[in-house]
């Protein structure tokens, strides 16, 4: 099956300009951009007044907990986690996981998302709803050390990784140590030694709240300096650690909207991005953000550290952020669209007064643009949300057994 893309502008990257162009797709990958009759094609598809980019990558998320959306507000982050969050996943099961991770997906692919980096557990149904729904995902089991729980967890970790890692394409199992905080360093080693051995990455918190005191060359003494390792938060990380998240084969993925909604402050993005970091978006939970919106998460960033120089957070940086460096910390996808690529991919309807004067379609997607603009999103070539509706999937099924769920836990935990 080729699928033709026609008659829209496409913004093949963060750094270009949008350019009209086509794009034949074949066997879920990028086959030609403008070199073709579109006569070769099988299903075409005329997208006038629309706007191709390259599809946003969410580095930092818990996918199930979009069943706790709402759940814990105007709260502490320790009062959130244990109060809150902690006895109601104590309870969740498989199934449970696998209708909140669906619920994640559909907004996601709503808001224009075509991978993410997860962390929870329950790993087997967080896989299985990413196949069934289309959608590229990183996926890593939380580990922590408490109660003597570390070495089982790991080797579900590594159960995880035989079963899926490298599933269609669309998956890779990494590992999860859940923070300096929630894990000894003998177990940050015992973790990274696996995960090097296996080359899988690593996603790890790190410095999410001013409580937080560790020392990050300690932690990196250990084998985790082997590893890919994606940072989440960064918010009080210390000048002198910057340049040590710079040397290594990291990125930061930086959370804005849950950061200030647990009261944790702002990441220096703009001192780390200066010193060569590489720094990608995140949403967090559902329980702490509330939304799965990276296109909201990027214009938030940008205003962020524009609060002390307006200089900060240029277009090309924020679009960035958004797409290419969340693709290569992730790995599973090109996060630009050209030939050769997975055909993951983003088409926003600019026929809107927000979108005008054209002249300036950059500063659109960044600074006035929604994720409510977006008319599809393409993983590896099919379509996963189009015009309203979701290709691969019974939404209303999905939403009635999520919402099922959701009273049976809620109702039981309070
Ligand atoms: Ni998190």
């Amino acid at each position: 099956m080729r699928i033709s893309l026609e008659n829209a502008l496409v913004l093949k990257d963060a750094f270009s300009q949008p350019t009209f162009s086509k794009i034949l797709i074949e066997n879920g990958q990028i086959y030609q951009i403008d070199n073709y009759r579109q006569e070769e094609a099988d299903q075409r598809y005329d997208l006038s007044g629309k706007l191709i980019m390259p599809g946003l990558i969410n580095a930092h998320t818990h996918a199930p907990m979009t069943l706790m959306r709402g759940l814990a507000e105007d709260t502490h982050l320790q009062d959130w986690l244990f109060k809150k969050i902690f006895p109601i996943e104590d309870r969740l099961t498989e199934e449970d996981v696998y209708y909140g991770t669906m619920l994640a997906q559909m907004e996601m692919a709503r808001k224009g998302v075509v991978a993410y980096v997860d962390m929870y557990f329950h790993c087997d149904a967080i896989a299985q709803a990413a196949l069934d729904f289309g959608m590229k995902a990183l996926i890593t089991r939380g580990l922590t050390d408490a109660k003597g729980t570390g070495k089982a967890k790991l080797d579900q970790n590594v159960e995880y990784h035989q079963r899926w890692n490298n599933k269609n394409g669309m998956i890779k199992i990494g590992f999860g140590p859940h923070a300096p905080y929630s894990c000894s360093l003998q177990y940050i080693d015992q973790v990274a030694k696996v995960a090097r051995d296996l080359k899988a990455p690593v996603t790890m918190h790190l410095y999410e709240s001013k409580e937080e005191d560790y020392s990050l060359s300690q932690i990196l003494s250990t084998t985790l300096s082997e590893c890919n390792v994606i940072f989440a938060h960064c918010v009080h990380i210390k000048q002198q650690d910057i340049k040590l998240l710079a040397a290594g084969n990291f990125f930061v993925a930086h959370n804005p909207a849950s950061n200030l909604k647990l009261g944790n402050g702002i990441s220096p993005v703009q001192q780390m991005l200066n010193q060569g970091v590489q720094v990608c978006l995140g949403s967090d939970g559902a329980a702490s953000n509330n939304t799965l919106d990276i296109f909201y998460e990027m214009r938030l960033a940008a205003l962020l550290q524009k609060m002390d120089d307006p200089t900060n957070l240029s277009l090309d940086q924020s679009l960035a952020m958004a797409t290419i460096n969340g693709a290569r910390a992730t790995g599973l996808t090109a996060g630009r669209i050209e030939v050769g690529a997975d055909a993951d991919l983003v088409v926003l309807d600019i026929e809107k007064p927000w979108y005008l004067p054209r002249e300036f379609l950059k500063a659109h997607l960044v600074h006035s643009a929604s994720s409510m603009d977006i008319f599809g999103t393409m993983v590896k070539g099919k379509w996963v949300y189009l015009d309203g509706t979701y290709p691969t999937i019974d939404q209303s099924e999905i939403q009635r057994k999520a919402i099922e769920v959701m009273r049976r836990l809620i109702d039981t935990g309070n």
